[in-house]
């Protein structure tokens, strides 16, 4: 699907003003898988879901892109916070529901592509929005990806990373 300028510019604005929101910002602290975080993260699947949706022209754009940059807004870290390690995998995307309802306001379709992201370890939360399948499947690549990746060279993978997820659309 070739998608107007006019829409690729607002999605690209849209983009932007979460990247450098000081509250989504937060998940930088929070580390993930090998030399990524949970920022990187949340960019690396909205980038993937926003090509994939363009090139199978499937789902609501702005929905996807909104709940990729917001489906782990959980921000706590299970490492420190050992107490939510064991309900972390099944609870987080309620969590980052919440916080996402309270610092944007976010709608239904953007709740229910986030509540069903674990799909299928939260086994009862299928996906049944074409946007929520996305999701879950550009999650799933991304985590696949980044633990495959070896520990070393850590902080340069992060400088690498954080040069990919610059902008939605690359040149
Ligand atoms: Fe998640
Ligand atoms: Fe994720």
């Amino acid at each position: 699907m070739k998608i107007s300028n006019e829409l690729k510019a607002k999605l690209e604005e849209i983009y932007q003003t979460f990247l450098h929101d000081e509250k989504i910002l937060k998940m930088k602290n929070i580390p993930m898988h090998r030399g990524s975080n949970c920022y990187i993260h949340s960019f690396k699947v909205t980038k993937l879901a926003i090509k994939r949706a363009i090139r199978h022209k499937k789902g609501n754009l702005e929905v996807i892109l909104l709940a990729a940059i917001l489906h782990d807004y959980y921000l706590y870290d299970w490492r420190v916070e050992k107490e939510k390690k064991n309900e972390h995998l099944y609870k987080h995307p309620s969590i980052a529901i919440q916080n996402a309802v309270r610092d944007f306001g976010i709608h239904e379709p953007v709740k229910k592509a986030i509540e069903t992201h674990m799909w299928p370890i939260n086994f009862t939360h299928f996906p049944s929005s074409k946007e929520a399948r996305i999701i879950t499947l550009a999650d799933k690549t991304i985590y696949i990806k980044e633990i495959v990746c070896s520990s070393r060279y850590k902080k340069k993978r992060e400088q690498k990373y954080l040069k990919q997820i610059e902008k939605l659309f690359d040149k």
